[in-house]
């Protein structure tokens, strides 16, 4: 109860700073800044402080029609790369006359999207995606999916899932068999001090928030920069808790949590004093990063700078994407989402309202329709630690309930929320019930979209000087929308689930959500030249849970003939040889327990060396259907369904070994 009264109360004061941030009219850029001619980005150097430079020349916005050069240029070497480990696959596979002429002139594009699930899916992933690893021992036998990694060419992820690959972006893609025993993965440690033991699913925090009392106490402290008085603060604002424990006790836990709460502030006070707004996610990134990330490496890498790390230069790292969702649009039934992607050369969005990108390495840049407002652009600002944290806000939920609960409360209650703002050096709200943006926290300032674009729906984007991101989880817990873009040219997207639905395991609830957004708007689906984006039909969550498709491997979209609302117009471009595309093919695989109960609360942030060893573990069960000893035809079915779009545009014969197979694994 009181660890988590600590959790919520701080996370709410660090929340309120966003909201109130983001009201703040012009934060002066600061001028004394180095500006120098350079013209190149920062990829060269890994560690990059924000500066400033000269902007470059060419155009820092575009429109999203289709992907980057620079994403084209990398997914055809990828794809080079993969090729071999795609016929060591298929040789494995032996799908009858499926051999390696079968890929003389075609490379399928695979894709895994990593859901959201904090811990849970971020272990559950490595897991999966160790099983996927040839260079796991014993993965490359027969009967295993060891080289499926190395055959593919993007992966993307949400909050959790995030995680995941932005570790292993960090680390050079090192092995997972490395990585999750050489210490590399802190998740046992106490880097999140302030949330020490938290192991509360959402009911309890409910419960819990209901039990908080009505009334804090109210306090009046001198603001100061010195941590001791910060200290001092912090203690006294919880001193009618400390009542129920022993002070020893109190004491030790205390110093612990104030420690990593001022520690946290000054690594991010670092990124206020050049003159920058600072939300939670800073805060929450900087959290993230000490547990998943390298400590001897870099400690400011970005996404922008890991290009020149030797696993992406030499293009073997499948194409990275992370997702999150702006709150700058309102969410509406007519199914506009608010989807935005960080990928290693972009960030931007494709949904039709926005439909643009900016260069990631000039995020942060003062600019209006595109254009840099001074000639200056800046770079540095798209740290790993803070994208981590941007698409996985994970105290939403919780923090809205909480929010709810604080605006109906006191004045006083007011002043102290103030008073905390100050010594966390950030000004202060005027007036918090007037906070449209009260349920955010990554804040992009400036936004890079100001001024850009001219639909009455993207007005709300372009009329803002900030751009506000939440838990990419909020739209779309499994990431679909990146690979369901006919630019992207996806074959078969691989879908881990580990939502936590009921009793934190999936039932089908996310996957459908998304299918009934895409078949409830017209912009979803194929009805012009330009917007290609179904989906196949998905199952209610009770037919979901009834099938036990919640429970195994299944795919969505084999039969286009009837897996798909909108047949007519997906089928109509596949004759053509311009266009021919399909949706891909959904191969979803869902959490469940092989070898452990691997529905941990999304809210468990501490895992002992052996629980985390035992949650990959069943990961790696999760990824291969139990090491294929439920169904023996799993592992040659995958190797159908990554060829099965090829078989269908080219008009080919579905092999008799994978007719088979899809009668147990196809659901649509
Ligand atoms: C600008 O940055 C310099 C050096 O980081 C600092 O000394 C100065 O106070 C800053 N100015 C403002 C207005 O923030
Ligand atoms: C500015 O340049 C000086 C000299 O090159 C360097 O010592 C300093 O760290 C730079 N400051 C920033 C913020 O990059
Ligand atoms: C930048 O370029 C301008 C002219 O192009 C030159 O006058 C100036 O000295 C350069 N500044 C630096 C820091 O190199
Ligand atoms: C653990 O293994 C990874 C991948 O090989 C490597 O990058 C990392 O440096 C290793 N960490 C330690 C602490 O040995
Ligand atoms: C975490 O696990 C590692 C490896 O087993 C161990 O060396 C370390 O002491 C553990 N840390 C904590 C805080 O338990
Ligand atoms: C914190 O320190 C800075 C400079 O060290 C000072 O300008 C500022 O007023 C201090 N803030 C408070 C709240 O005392
Ligand atoms: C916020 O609104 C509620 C009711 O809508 C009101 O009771 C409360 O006093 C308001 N708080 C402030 C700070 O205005
Ligand atoms: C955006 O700004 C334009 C022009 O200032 C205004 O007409 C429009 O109503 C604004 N839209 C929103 C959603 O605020
Ligand atoms: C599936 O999960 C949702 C979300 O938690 C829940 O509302 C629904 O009752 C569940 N349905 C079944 C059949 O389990
Ligand atoms: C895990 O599932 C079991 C039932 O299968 C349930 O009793 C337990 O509460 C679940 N754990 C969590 C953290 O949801
Ligand atoms: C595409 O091919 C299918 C069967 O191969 C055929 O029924 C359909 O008419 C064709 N569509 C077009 C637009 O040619
Ligand atoms: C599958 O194989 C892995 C690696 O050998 C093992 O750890 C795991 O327990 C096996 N899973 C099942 C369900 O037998």
């Amino acid at each position: 109860m009181y660890f988590n009264s600590l959790l919520i109360f701080a996370s709410f004061c660090l929340r309120a700073i966003s909201a109130c941030t983001g009201f703040q009219p012009e934060a002066k850029l600061n001028k004394s800044w180095n500006v120098t001619n350079e013209t190149q980005t920062t990829s060269s150097s890994l560690s990059a402080l924000r500066y400033q430079i000269k902007c470059p020349s060419y155009p820092l916005l575009r429109s999203g029609d289709q992907i980057s050069p620079e994403e084209k240029a990398y997914v055809m070497r990828r794809k080079q790369e993969a090729k071999k480990h795609v016929i060591d696959l298929f040789t494995r596979f032996n799908i009858d006359e499926i051999n390696s002429n079968f890929f003389d002139g075609y490379t399928p594009s695979i894709a895994i999207s990593l859901s959201g699930g904090s811990f849970r899916s971020f272990l559950t992933a490595a897991g999966v995606l160790e099983a996927f690893d040839s260079r796991t021992p014993g993965a490359t036998e027969y009967g295993c999916l060891g080289g499926l990694l190395q055959s593919t060419t993007y992966m993307a992820g949400v909050s959790g899932g995030s995680w995941l690959i932005l570790s292993l972006m960090q680390y050079d893609f090192g092995p997972i068999s490395e990585l999750k025993v050489n210490g590399s993965w802190k998740l046992n440690s106490s880097s999140l001090r302030g949330i020490p033991e938290l192991n509360i699913n959402f009911k309890d925090s409910q419960r819990l928030l209901g039990d908080l009392p009505t009334d804090f106490p109210t306090v009046t402290v001198k603001t100061s920069n010195s941590s001791s008085s910060f200290m001092a603060y912090f203690k006294s604002l919880f001193r009618l808790n400390q009542l129920k424990k022993s002070n020893n006790e109190m004491d030790s836990i205390w110093n612990e949590a104030l420690q990593f709460y001022e520690t946290l502030h000054e690594e991010v006070s670092q990124r206020k004093q050049h003159g920058y707004k600072t939300s939670l996610t800073d805060y929450w990134g900087k959290a993230i990063g000490d547990i998943i990330f390298s400590s001897n490496g870099p400690h400011d890498m970005t996404m922008s700078g890991a290009r020149s790390l030797s696993s992406f230069a030499n293009h073997m790292l499948p194409f990275p994407i992370i997702l999150t969702n702006s709150k700058n649009v309102y969410k509406s039934n007519e199914g506009h989402r608010r989807i935005f992607e960080f990928n290693p050369y972009e960030f931007g969005s494709w949904e039709q309202y926005l439909n643009a990108f900016v260069k990631l390495d000039y995020l942060g840049t003062k600019m209006l329709n595109g254009k840099s407002l001074t000639g200056l652009c800046t770079i540095g600002y798209d740290e790993m630690t803070f994208i981590a944290g941007t698409s996985s806000s994970l105290f939403n939920s919780i923090l809205s309930h909480f929010w709810k609960y604080m605006a109906r409360s006191k004045k006083q209650t007011y002043d102290s929320l103030k008073t905390i703002l100050n010594v966390f050096g950030l000004t202060s709200c005027e007036d918090i019930n007037a906070s449209r943006y009260v349920a955010d926290y990554a804040l992009i300032y400036p936004n890079p979209f100001h001024g850009y674009g001219d639909t009455p729906l993207s007005s709300t984007v372009r009329n803002s000087t900030d751009l506000y991101l939440v838990d990419g989880g909020e739209d779309e817990n499994i990431p679909f929308q990146p690979f369901h873009q006919k630019t992207r040219d996806v074959d078969v997207i691989i879908a881990i689930d580990s939502s936590s639905d009921v009793d934190s395991f999936p039932n089908g609830t996310n996957i459908g959500l998304t299918s009934s957004q895409y078949q409830n708007s017209k912009s979803f689906f194929v009805y012009d030249q330009k917007r290609y984006a179904v989906f196949p039909n998905i199952p209610s969550p009770e037919t979901f849970v009834e099938n036990k498709l919640n429970k195994r491997p299944v795919f969505f979209g084999c039969h286009i003939q009837s897996a798909y609302r909108y047949l007519g117009e997906a089928s109509k471009y596949s004759n053509k040889t311009s266009e021919r595309w399909l949706p891909p093919l959904i191969v979803y695989i869902p959490n469940t327990g092989y070898t452990t109960n691997s529905n941990k609360s999304t809210f468990k942030l501490s895992y002992e060396q052996s629980e985390m060893a035992m949650m990959i573990e069943n990961g790696y069960s999760v990824g291969t259907y139990g090491n294929n000893s439920y169904d023996h035809s799993y592992f040659q079915c995958i190797g159908c369904a990554i060829i099965k779009r090829e078989l269908d545009t080219s008009g080919r014969d579905i092999p008799e070994t994978c007719r088979k197979c899809f009668k147990n694994f196809c659901y649509n």
